[in-house]
């Protein structure tokens, strides 16, 4: 109280003077504020220097650099404001390696992507890989990590899907909310991004993505919504796109009413880094709560000001988002002052990148071959027959030469080293053929310099910069594949797929595979089983590929993802059973990519040239100006299970190297919550993990709903053969709601619940009912659509 009178009396007292010279502390905002000008409030909210060009470090004052860092906040120093600095992420601390006249090294851990890590399903250890970046950031005397990336994956082929989660909103929020958490408890900000349905990379800074308000609050907002309730990130990214007729930086809807006042923000929003954009007031954005330009223009100050002069834009307003900056600011490791060594402890880190990736990594097939014993170590006998020996490996593809650690553009990291197949098997014991071995990473060698000499100047994602770059398959003639098969105990084909910011995935050379590709599966098979050796076909992809086309062929299929530095070595530590693989697919792979319903209205299908015809005639081109989630609420599972449609691998697929029993399963319907327990026995040969997924079905009441939906998840420890643990997972009554557009409330209905605990989502173990009451919340009337859409329903 007596702090309060004090600063009331000071708000009074002190004229808004540059001689009113307070120094910030996180007590004494409103003296500060009092004593900032409108110029210096408008500053605040405006990005300051732009690091990502720099060439060398500046510390202290008002152009506070950290080469290659995304952007700053804007230092003003008679007020004890420092600079702030924001650096990409998600799969690490993206700042350049080397700095002009410096000989030191700024590498910084590659971790495992979006995907690889969401598909650990575990929540401790992305935590624990948050921590760990969350050091590495401090370290690097940067203050935010921007990251996680959480859009859903509506579509196999956006070309982002790598840096986010899954295809489920409760997945995607508490993985987010993990590795939010885990960063933040090291000092260190985030930034949710990109807020929100910002599902494409075509169009993104202008299309626009109509969807209902039910599928916008139950998939593509829910899963921010549970990071904000369990981690508050200290700071949100606004996407680029528009959502129903609306920019999402200057959509009120979407950053106040449903952010703030539904689900209680308390941090900053920012906008993604595109400066002033036509159609968009900046005005407009600090009115709607956007509290940060971002990576900010003088002419955006200037907008400000002259807003507020004119009446424009309410003072009241800039001073709510300046109070949000500056609580943010007295929080971050500069204002802190925090001692940055600039040598985070990358021997560490990678001993974690490694294992995190191991348990991110999902055996997609397995007639029993792996895991393979080598010379080294005896691989545990999972009582699928005596273990293969494999001391000398044929390594094709060119991915086994190149491993891919991470995807293209903002998100990938510039890690110290990659380790690709050849090093991370000669390090468990296994060699690679000599002349394979000799022709590839020639070929790799030759193609990188070609690549880049040839590079198409407009294809900046191209640049090595932004990440490594997948190059064609050379043909390896039947005759070579022969001669490797005499030679070799084994062959992997490694299929690597490289996708990312800006540009969006096509069917048939990206999300298909090539024949190029398809053909060196098939020969290779059929060499080595010939002489009854195995072959394992490992997947280099952020997402999804499509497989069904030639899935029967090799002996096993390992799903590596894009698992960061250590790479060779995870998958290493998948074959040979050094880790048995407990990863989960967290998207369904389609038999084909057309399978997805939302594919009709995804870009890829209207070529540049026929846009530009269109719009040069006037004509709003659908996928580029516009995009119709006609599928609405049918995303993934939601879609294959409820119309009983046929999938290569289902959500939440996965196998091991052991077996797992479950029993025992209750059911407790509480008022606000369910408990479900169940009893996971490892009745196999070797220790292992197993993921227990609990997906719910709802009666059908007043409003449609998918066939199940998975509620709650859990990872048990490592159990050994014979051991069990017994999970209790809470499901809280107002998750299991829908959206109800009508009286815009989430709504339970009353009725039986069905609670089915599943190894997949087409993998139900045991079920029970639980009688649950009707629970409704009322939210704001917000994104409501301009125009009526058409729906994909279940009702003919
Ligand atoms: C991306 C963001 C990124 C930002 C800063 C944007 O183009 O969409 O994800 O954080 O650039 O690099």
């Amino acid at each position: 109280m007596k702090r309060l009178i004090l600063t009331a009396a000071m708000a009074l007292t002190i004229p808004m003077t540059m001689n009113a010279q307070p120094k910030l502390t996180p007590s004494n905002i409103d003296e500060v504020m009092a004593a900032m000008t409108l110029e210096e409030k408008a500053q605040l909210l405006v990005g300051g220097a732009n690091n990502f060009f720099a060439d060398q470090a500046v510390v202290g004052g008002e152009a506070e650099q950290v080469p290659g860092a995304a952007g700053t906040t804007a230092a003003i120093p008679r007020l004890g404001i420092p600079a702030t600095i924001l650096t990409d992420g998600p799969a690490g601390v993206r700042i350049n390696p080397t700095r002009k006249g410096d000989s030191q090294t700024y590498y910084a851990t590659g971790f495992p992507i979006g995907t690889c890590l969401a598909s650990t399903w575990n929540t401790e250890l992305v935590s624990q890989v948050g921590a760990a970046i969350g050091r590495e950031t401090k370290e690097y005397r940067c203050d935010v990590v921007l990251g996680p990336g959480m859009n859903l994956h509506r579509n196999p082929l956006c070309g982002r899907n790598f840096e986010y989660y899954s295809e489920d909103p409760l997945l995607t929020g508490k993985i987010a909310a993990a590795y939010i958490n885990g960063v933040q408890g090291e000092g260190v900000g985030t930034s949710a991004k990109h807020f929100a349905v910002n599902s494409q990379e075509t169009a993104r800074t202008s299309v626009d993505e109509r969807l209902s308000q039910r599928a916008a609050r139950e998939l593509y907002l829910r899963g921010f919504e549970i990071a904000v309730r369990e981690s508050q990130p200290w700071t949100i990214m606004a996407s680029y796109n528009q959502v129903n007729g609306q920019y999402s930086m200057g959509n009120r809807d979407l950053l106040t009413s449903i952010l703030r006042d539904d689900w209680g923000y308390k941090g900053m929003v920012m906008t993604d880094w595109i400066g002033i954009r036509q159609g968009l007031k900046t005005t407009d954005e600090v009115a709607a709560g956007n509290d940060l330009m971002e990576p900010g223009q003088p002419a955006q100050c200037a907008e400000i000001v002259a807003g507020v002069k004119s009446g424009a834009l309410k003072m009241e307003d800039v001073d709510r988002n300046v109070r949000r900056m500056l609580e943010y600011i007295v929080k971050t490791p500069a204002f802190l002052k925090y001692a940055y060594t600039n040598k985070p402890d990358l021997k560490a880190h990678a001993a974690i990148t490694r294992q995190s990736a191991c348990e991110g990594i999902v055996l997609l097939k397995n007639n029993g071959t792996l895991p393979w014993s080598t010379p080294q170590c005896q691989a545990p006998a999972t009582g699928t027959g005596e273990r293969p020996l494999v001391r000398q490996v044929a390594l094709f593809g060119e991915n086994s030469y190149d491993f891919f650690s991470g995807g293209t553009g903002s998100g990938c990291v510039h890690t110290p080293y990659v380790v690709d197949m050849v090093e991370g098997l000669a390090n468990a014991g296994i060699a690679s053929t000599a002349t394979l071995t000799d022709i590839y990473k020639k070929y790799v060698d030759y193609a990188k310099v070609k690549f880049q000499a040839e590079r198409h100047p407009a294809k900046w994602y191209q640049l090595e910069a932004f990440g490594q770059q997948k190059y064609p398959e050379i043909g390896i003639s039947p005759i070579l594949v022969n001669a490797e098969a005499k030679k070799a105990d084994a062959a992997i084909v490694t299929i690597g797929r490289q996708a990312g910011e800006g540009v969006d995935r096509d069917i048939a050379t990206e999300f298909n595979l090539i024949d190029e590709e398809r053909d060196l599966i098939f020969n290779v098979c059929r060499a080595f089983h010939a002489l009854g050796k195995p072959v394992v076909v490992v997947i280099n992809s952020g997402s999804v590929v499509e497989t069904a086309s030639w899935s029967a062929y090799p002996d096993a299929i390992v799903c590596a993802w894009q698992p960061g530095e250590e790479g060779g070595n995870s998958v290493a530590d998948i074959l040979t059973g050094k880790v048995c693989p407990s990863g989960r697919l967290t998207m369904t792979w389609p038999v084909s990519a057309t399978d997805h319903p939302s594919t009709a209205n995804f870009p890829g299908m209207l070529d540049f040239y026929s846009y530009q015809e269109l719009k040069s005639g006037g004509h709003q081109a659908q996928n580029y100006d516009f995009t119709l989630h006609e599928e609405d609420i049918y995303v993934g599972y939601r879609y294959f299970d409820t119309f009983g449609r046929e999938v290569a691998f289902p959500f939440g697929y996965g196998l091991s190297y052991t077996t797992f029993a479950y029993s025992g399963m209750k059911v407790r319907a509480g008022r606000d919550e369910v408990t479900v327990s169940v009893t996971v026995r490892n009745t196999g040969r070797v220790s292992g993990k197993e993921v227990v997924q609990l997906y719910v079905a709802a009666p059908q009441g007043k409003l449609e709903k998918p066939a199940h939906e998975l509620k709650a998840f859990a990872k048990t420890r490592e159990l050994k053969p014979g051991e069990q643990q017994t999970l209790t997972l809470s499901v809280p009554v107002r998750l299991l709601a829908s959206f109800d557009e009508e009286a815009s409330q989430w709504l339970t209905e009353a009725g039986y619940y069905t609670f089915a605990i599943g190894a997949s989502s087409r993998d139900i173990k045991a079920t029970a009912q639980a009688r649950l009451d009707t629970y409704t919340e009322k939210v704001s009337q917000a994104l409501a659509p301009q125009e009526p859409l058409k729906r994909l329903t279940q009702k003919k």
